[in-house]
């Protein structure tokens, strides 16, 4: 079941994404539109290349935002990796109950990705990870 998962992007904690963006368009990445999120309650933009890992950067929309604990302590960071997932519900249940994660957000829908869910699960040893539902179900 592990072996299902396929991976979809890096997340990276950033302050704002003008200023961030600019180094990984040097490396030739092409930056998607940014997206407010409201659910999450942070900014978001996608940064593409062939041949290269996804990558997505995160920032703060307000003083809630989650990503604000990861600047607050790490500063700029990569911080999640995003696996994509079929049976998504499954899963999540498979990773709480046979590996030891715990759920930190619950599925919500990412409006950044085309409204698929998403959940946020950490183990100790593995740090924080990303859940996204495949859109082919
Ligand atoms: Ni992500």
């Amino acid at each position: 079941m592990l072996n299902e998962l396929s991976f979809h992007h890096i997340g990276i904690a950033c302050f704002t994404i003008e200023e961030s963006k600019a180094f990984y368009e040097q490396l030739g990445y092409k930056a998607s539109q940014v997206v407010d999120d409201p659910i999450q309650d942070i900014r978001i933009c996608f940064l593409e290349k062939q041949g290269m890992p996804l990558l997505e950067l995160l920032a703060p929309i307000d003083q809630a935002s989650p990503v604000n604990r990861i600047l607050e302590t790490q500063g700029v960071t990569p911080y999640h990796i995003c696996y994509e997932v079929n049976d998504f519900d499954t899963l999540i249940t498979i990773l709480r109950k046979e590996h030891k994660f715990v759920r930190v957000s619950k599925p919500a829908p990412a409006c950044a990705i085309n409204n698929r869910r998403v959940a946020f699960m950490f183990r100790k040893d593995v740090g924080l990870i990303e859940l996204l539902e495949s859109d082919a179900k």
